[in-house]
């Protein structure tokens, strides 16, 4: 009894503490936020779409706002319970998304009010007979917000955007739930057909599969609202074609304009930026080879694993590229730039070293805001330590700290840990253990399929024990694919070929040569295990 009476005082302590947290008020501040954005997103609709609607009474259409307010957040609080996807882009992207709900809301209503305009100068000057305005719908470019939001924010953000867009189109253009159907409809094709943009004729194979699933409701309405002629139908026909390349060339052109404007980025964007015609990357692979192999090996890795999991591979792919630009300000201070028997940290103490090797994270932020790239891979670069410890040197200094009769424990931490913050997204993530995992695999001897098996499951246990992947959507499950991923990926590269019966080179008929090779297979061997040491493998 008097368990339960300590457990839930306990438990009250407890819920108030999260009550009084700062996540949770933070938590609290982005639901206000977003539902002032809902409304602002009802309100414009109102009085745009609403406003070229027979007169309703103004309470009708307080009413007709207030519901779509309550609809629309339901359906963001439910993305947000549901959707891990959308939960991420919730953090920085939730303003945006509404932003261009209510562009997409203005240009049909534009197009609304250009068909009305259309249709009465055709009846003053005796054209286009019989076409009404219910016919020209098909002519609104309903998939274009989501287009954008598709192709910028992902497939989760995509599907939200078309179920808003179905909602408030459906409010507010009433045709016996066509409209409703059309946007939802042509919304969700759009977000399929962008699962992956390489180049700009995608958008053109978005307009017309756009256009293809509007014809059933093109011929759904003609059973419904029987048309006048044979004009009327060539022009609801015609018109889901013209609706869906209007959505494609006008997504085309705001995108870039968008990406400029806000800092983010669509995939196409970013696969132009992972060329060798980048500055940076130029920079990178002429001042540090080393890290411009490991870059582009980590590539490799989470673009396969982001594939498996659902996350975005492109994003990962070019964050990869780019993660450790930063250290190309002082490459050979990082192992996989220096040679045999140089290594700049033998003449620092191990504090000095732990700056130069934090310094990369912080030099790299500053270089990708000097060149503008864009958020998403700020992000990544500031992320893929998270605040993990420099391992080697912390001990390093602990170890010195007791040999200078001090007591260990008095080293500072922070010196030695990375400034974060921990990976926020599923690919800052899979970034982070990527990045220690394929370091750790270039120390390996004999990197056979099990060694290198048994290497990754260990770094992917470390690092998870590690608390690290806590503020990412990254599931056991994820990580169990991940694992088999990066197994597969970095067997293909470091698995030793069979060995050829006789050597390339005969080294034994050099005198001394075979005790030469001996002794450098030596130092390699000291210096795998020195190297499996820095990264807590051993
Ligand atoms: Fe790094
Ligand atoms: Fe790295």
């Amino acid at each position: 009894m008097l368990c339960d009476i300590r457990s839930s005082r306990e438990l009250f302590k407890r819920t108030t503490e999260m009550k009084s947290s700062p996540l949770l008020g933070e938590a609290r501040a982005r639901l206000m936020g977003s539902l002032f954005g809902h409304i602002v997103l009802a309100l414009s609709a109102e009085l745009s779409l609403g406003a070229t609607e027979a007169a309703l009474p103004p309470s009708v259409r307080l009413v007709r706002c207030l519901g779509v307010v309550i609809l629309l957040f339901a359906i963001h609080v439910a993305a947000m319970r549901c959707l891990s996807g959308y939960r991420e882009r919730e953090r920085k992207g939730q303003g945006f998304l509404l932003a261009l709900m209510i562009f997409g809301v203005v240009a049909v209503s534009v197009g609304k009010l250009f068909s009305l305009a259309l249709i009465n100068y055709g009846s003053q000057h005796h054209m286009w007979q019989g076409v009404g305005v219910g016919s020209l719908l098909y002519c609104l470019p309903f998939a274009m917000p989501v287009l954008i939001v598709r192709s910028i924010l992902g497939l989760q953000a995509g599907f939200v955007a078309a179920l808003y867009q179905a909602l408030v189109m459906g409010a507010y253009i009433p045709m016996s739930g066509i409209t409703a159907g059309l946007a939802l409809t042509t919304s969700i094709v759009a977000c399929i057909e962008f699962h992956r943009v390489r180049s700009r004729s995608a958008y053109l194979r978005a307009a017309l599969k756009i256009g293809l699933a509007a014809l059933p409701f093109a011929l759904f309405s003609t059973v419904l609202y029987p048309p006048t002629g044979a004009l009327d139908i060539f022009v609801r026909f015609a018109g889901c074609f013209v609706g869906g390349v209007i959505s494609g060339i006008v997504a085309v052109g705001i995108t870039p304009v968008v990406e400029y404007l806000c800092g983010y980025a669509s995939d196409m964007r970013l696969i132009e930026m992972a060329t060798l015609d980048h500055p940076l990357l130029k920079e990178l692979s002429v001042q540090a080879p080393g890290t411009w192999n490991h870059s582009m090996v980590i590539g490799m890795m989470v673009e396969s694993a982001a594939d498996a999991i659902g996350a975005n591979p492109v994003v990962c792919r070019v964050g990869a590229y780019f993660h450790d630009v930063g250290k190309t300000t002082k490459p050979l201070y990082f192992a996989e730039n220096q040679t045999p028997g140089d290594n700049r940290h033998g003449k620092l103490n191990p504090s000095m070293s732990a700056l130069i090797i934090r310094a990369h994270v912080k030099d790299g932020v500053e270089l990708s805001r000097k060149h503008r790239l864009p958020q998403v891979i700020e992000d990544l670069i500031a992320q893929h330590h998270g605040t993990s410890k420099i391992e080697y040197f912390y001990d390093k200094a602990r170890k010195e700290a007791e040999e200078a009769g001090n007591d260990p424990e008095s080293v500072d931490k922070t010196l030695f840990s990375y400034p974060g913050p921990k990976p926020q997204t599923r690919e800052a993530g899979l970034l982070m253990l990527a990045d220690g995992i394929e370091a750790a695999a270039r120390t390996i001897g004999d990197p056979s399929f099990d060694r290198i098996q048994g290497m990754v499951q260990k770094m992917i246990n470390k690092v998870f024990s590690s608390g690290e992947l806590n503020e990412c959507e990254l599931t056991l499950r994820d990580l169990h694919i991940i694992a088999k991923c990066y197994t597969r990926v970095l067997s293909g590269i470091y698995h030793q070929r069979v060995a050829y019966s006789e050597p390339a080179e005969k080294v034994s008929e050099v005198p001394g040569a075979g005790e030469a090779a001996r002794s450098v297979e030596g130092d390699k061997k000291e210096r795998r295990v020195e190297n499996l040491k820095r990264l807590g493998v051993e």
